[in-house]
């Protein structure tokens, strides 16, 4: 925070670990985990509560010194280098506005500690207050904002001084729903202007997909799968990483003739999928996103009879909830409101529909759960 940053050349990673581990006595919290962030990547660390995000960020601001492994900034290894001398800056659900100061010299106080000079201090903490849409509201008092507001003010404290990085632990999470998803697009918005790498730390899925552009999946410690929203979503590498984003419906399933690349899922037949080339025979779990499941009334070939157990009106769209054969797997299809046919109304709970997806959205994910936690 405190040092100019040194000449950064494009090529290195704003942030690279390497065989990063923690354990809390036996507990061992962060498994060994290398990875690169980028400059001006918005990167998300996204998991189930306890999984370990906060103590990796921790290792990242020098709050908590790894078990073994070692972190770079910028190219330079800054194991022993004090948090106070890493280029970045924090964020936290619970962060704390000094009450008696004004928005503006809560966001002038990092500056005036640094002894930025008068002129360029009022230049960058306007600039930081524009930057949040606070610019009218200078010379409040924290007390006189609302909950949204405040965190803004945190925000632009958390930029003002330019960091290299930032890192946020769930900013959002004590903000109601509605707010959350304004500043979902303001906190992207602000990241892009800035053109600071962000590390985020949310264990909401969509908070996750609407703002980065990676992600990080980890469960128990252990990094599942790093890549891009759409990549997650639509080739997700394992089942947990399948059902924890976005809904999925998941089927023991097995393939039968490894050169076949068919699918088999039991009580059902064969399935459309596509394995993946170079698949053995053997089990293997199939994925398939609800949305890209099609409802009909009448028989479709090569479609899978099975009837509405229970269907859901959520506005925009019905879930249908269908048993595909007697103590057969229960499937969700989501059928927006405009798709729905006369038909498919028309069926009666407990009535016959056929089922089907192209063939790419079945997803062949590996069976073995192990280390994953599902
Ligand atoms: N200082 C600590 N001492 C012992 N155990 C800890 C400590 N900090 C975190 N843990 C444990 O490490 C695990 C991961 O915690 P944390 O990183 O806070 O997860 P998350 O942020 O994903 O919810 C939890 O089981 C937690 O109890
Ligand atoms: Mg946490």
């Amino acid at each position: 925070m405190t040092q100019p940053a040194p000449a950064s050349s494009p090529e290195r990673p704003a942030v690279r670990l390497r065989g990063i581990t923690k354990s809390f006595g036996d507990n061992l919290v962060v498994e060994p985990l290398d990875l690169e962030i980028g400059r001006n990547e918005f990167f998300s660390i996204l998991g189930p509560s306890g999984c370990g995000k906060t103590t990796l960020m921790r290792m990242i601001t020098g709050f908590e010194a790894p078990t073994a492994g070692s972190i770079e900034l910028d190219g330079a290894v800054v194991d022993r280098v004090p948090t106070r001398q890493r280029d970045l800056n924090m964020l936290f659900q619970s962060y704390a506005l000094f009450p008696h100061l004004t928005v503006y010299e809560n966001v002038a106080f990092e500056l005036r500690v640094r002894r930025t000079p008068k002129a360029e201090l009022d230049r960058r903490v306007r600039e930081a207050l524009e930057l949040v849409r606070l610019g009218d509201f200078a010379k409040r008092k924290p007390a006189e904002l609302s909950g949204g507001q405040r965190q803004r003010v945190a925000l632009a404290r958390a930029v003002v001084g330019r960091p290299a990085v930032v890192l946020l632990d769930e900013p959002l999470g004590a903000l109601d729903q509605k707010l959350r998803k304004e500043m979902q697009f303001e906190l992207k918005r602000l990241q892009r202007e800035v053109g600071i790498t962000f590390i985020y730390v949310t264990h909401d899925q969509e908070e996750a997909l609407t703002m980065s552009d990676r992600i990080a999946v980890m469960n128990r410690g252990r990094v599942l799968q790093v890549a891009s929203p759409t990549e997650i979503y639509d080739a997700p590498a394992s089942r947990f990483v399948a059902s924890f984003i976005g809904s999925c419906n998941l089927f023991d399933a097995a393939v039968v003739d490894g050169s076949a690349r068919q699918v088999v899922v039991p009580g059902l037949g064969p399935v459309p999928a596509v394995a993946p080339e170079r698949t053995s025979a053997g089990p293997v779990v199939l994925a398939v996103r609800p949305e890209r499941v099609s409802l009909s009334a009448t028989e479709i070939p090569g479609g899978i009879e099975g009837l509405v157990t229970e269907r859901v009106f959520l506005g925009d769209e019905w879930i249908y909830r269908v048993r595909t054969a007697i103590d057969g797997p229960v499937l969700s299809a989501r059928v927006p409101s405009g798709d729905l046919t006369t038909a498919l109304a028309g069926v009666p709970d407990g009535g016959p529909v056929w089922i089907s997806w192209p063939d790419a959205a079945g997803l062949v994910l590996p069976a073995d759960a192990e280390g994953e936690g599902a």
